[in-house]
């Protein structure tokens, strides 16, 4: 299939993987691209440019198709080093960048002029628009049923995507609740020129995680996930358990007063622990409503390769048939 995003990344198929803390690291990202795919190591998970570069020359040996460094810009007291990222970056010819979060313009000149192709994750036509003045190549729409920080415009993609493709130039992919054949076609017929998925690639068998991580997912409904940290104006998408629902009873219980120190038991340095060790109570971890349509753990080749033959299948004959 080829697309505008295709052929900006010069990559096979229409599938990106989203950058994940503590989950995209170059074992998924490999193997996302050794697919035909696009996939990202995120770059804050590393956190100094020195772990940043060896992460990358691992892939490197890993695959010799293109892939993606993901850098989230949170608000910090002690913010990374990120122009010693983006240097490792670019001196390790890295072709692509997914920024998040913050808007990259401070960082766009440097990834620019290095000849790097830049797609900002956002939730929002605004912010999309924002990113396409600022000279971005691509963006990811985030629809707010997607796992992580979906913003506070909680705008779903059904129409979150068709608002974008009637205002943006440049291409998007969608992103938030994709997991198979259907959400790309579907994805497609709203204007988006490929998708990006979290939730889904974590219950891969390449998925460097722990395997109560990938269960936990494909024995989710729809209906598990919670908003957490919404009056802090830093809503996340995370699957309910038994800390969420002691951090949703602070935060009912504190209101408008809650600081994040009240409920730093349950988001601070959680990651490691559930995704590595698979403490599966021990915090709140972005999840998507997609976990519902996730029922098995396939390898990342067989995943990408099912979506795009199935694809081809509902364009075909489904769709064709009416
Ligand atoms: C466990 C997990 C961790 C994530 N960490 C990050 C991150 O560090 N930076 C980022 O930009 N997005 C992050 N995301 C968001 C994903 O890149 C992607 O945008 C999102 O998962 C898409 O929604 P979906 O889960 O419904 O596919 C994370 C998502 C998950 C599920």
């Amino acid at each position: 299939m080829k697309t505008k995003i295709t052929e900006l990344f010069n990559i096979e198929h229409p599938i990106i993987q989203g950058g994940m803390h503590h989950v995209g690291f170059a074992e998924l990202a490999a193997a996302v691209s050794n697919a035909g795919g696009l996939g990202t190591i995120t770059g804050l998970t590393q956190g100094t440019p020195e772990k940043l570069a060896k992460e990358i020359a691992r892939c490197q040996e890993m695959t010799d198709k293109p892939f993606a460094v993901n850098l989230t810009f949170l608000p910090s007291l002690t913010p990374p080093d990120y122009p010693g990222l983006i240097k490792v970056i670019i001196d390790a010819g890295v072709p692509i960048v997914e920024t998040a979060g913050r808007n990259p313009a401070e960082y766009l000149p440097t990834l620019k002029e290095a000849g790097i192709k830049v797609i900002h994750k956002c939730t929002s036509v605004r912010h999309s628009l924002k990113a396409q003045s600022i000279g971005c190549d691509a963006v990811s729409v985030d629809g707010f049923e997607c796992g992580g920080h979906p913003g506070e415009d909680d705008i779903p993609n059904f129409i979150l995507l068709p608002r974008a493709a009637d205002e943006l130039e440049i291409p998007f992919v969608a992103s938030g609740g994709m997991a198979d054949a259907r959400s790309l076609v579907a994805a497609m017929a709203l204007g988006a020129d490929g998708m990006n998925m979290g939730t889904r690639f974590i219950a891969t068998q390449d998925a460097p995680v722990h395997q109560n991580v990938k269960e936990a997912i494909i024995n989710a409904s729809e209906l598990d996930t919670r908003l957490v940290m919404r009056s802090l104006r830093n809503t996340e998408r995370v699957l309910n358990n038994g800390a969420v629902e002691r951090l949703l009873e602070k935060e009912k219980a504190l209101g408008a007063d809650l600081k994040f120190e009240d409920i730093i038991d349950e988001v601070a340095g959680v990651y490691p622990k559930i995704m590595h060790e698979g403490t599966m109570e021990a915090g709140a971890w972005s999840c998507g409503m997609v976990a519902g349509l996730v029922n098995d753990i396939p390898t990342v080749q067989d995943l990408i390769h099912g979506i795009m033959s199935q694809a081809d299948e509902i364009i075909k004959s489904r769709l064709q048939n009416f």
